[in-house]
């Protein structure tokens, strides 16, 4: 399913598994995207899900899938990923070594590639790969875990890459991921940012769809 920034994508890590399937009703599928955190235990310090997970969310909804892999050695389970239904692979910079042929490789299951950067990670290290990318992903809180407070000091990595978009005509799409909620949302959107990735402030509300639709609402337009 495709929805056109800007685009919220409420992260699962937040939500209730044991309920998922009435946490994803909230999502629409042509507006929202399913933002799904895969955590090792060695890249990052938790362990959340891996592909059986997301082919469990994959037959729950129709959204787009976009799993941020928060681990190393990703190349060995893209391949898992993708046939779980991932439409978006979004691997770590910091995680790779041939970060081109992993790319390359992401793309070759048919699958949109992302390429993330934790927040030490200057945007130097990325700029050379944007050509190459589908995604950015730009960390706004340390990953690992969700609830954390949004880093605003991101924000040049977002514009900078959005003004080398614009410059050479590119058209990868630009996330963010960390502490989003209605007024953070609104200064990643003015940085820049196409797509902002929420967990806590969606799942953890009082009332997730309202607070969903406050979010679409405070980056409309
Ligand atoms: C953190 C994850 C995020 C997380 C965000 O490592 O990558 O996707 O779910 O959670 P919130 O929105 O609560 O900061
Ligand atoms: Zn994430």
């Amino acid at each position: 399913m495709t929805a056109t920034p800007p685009i919220v994508a409420p992260s699962i890590l937040s939500a209730d598994f044991s309920r998922l399937e009435a946490e994803l009703a909230i999502v629409d599928p042509a507006r929202d995207w399913v933002h799904c955190d895969v955590m090792d235990n060695h890249f990052v310090p938790n362990l959340t899900f891996g592909p059986i997970v997301v082919g469990a969310v994959r037959k729950l909804t129709r959204a787009t899938l976009d799993v941020h892999l928060m681990m190393e050695r990703p190349w060995l389970m893209v391949d898992e990923f993708r046939a779980a239904g991932a439409d978006h692979i979004t691997v770590h910079l910091e995680a790779c070594r041939e970060t081109r042929e992993v790319l390359r490789q992401i793309r070759a299951t048919g699958a949109k590639a992302g390429l993330a950067l934790k927040p030490a990670t200057p945007y130097a290290a990325i700029a050379p790969y944007l050509p190459d990318l589908d995604l950015l992903l730009v960390m706004t809180v340390e990953p690992g875990f969700g609830g954390q407070a949004f880093m605003p000091e991101m924000m040049d990595k977002v514009s900078a890459a959005r003004d080398l978009r614009a410059k050479k005509n590119l058209s990868f799409v630009i996330e963010v991921d960390g502490g989003i909620a209605e007024d953070t949302a609104r200064t990643a959107r003015a940085a820049g940012a196409d797509v902002l990735v929420a967990g806590n402030s969606v799942f953890r509300a009082t009332d997730a769809r309202a607070a969903l639709a406050g979010l679409r609402a405070a980056i409309a337009g």
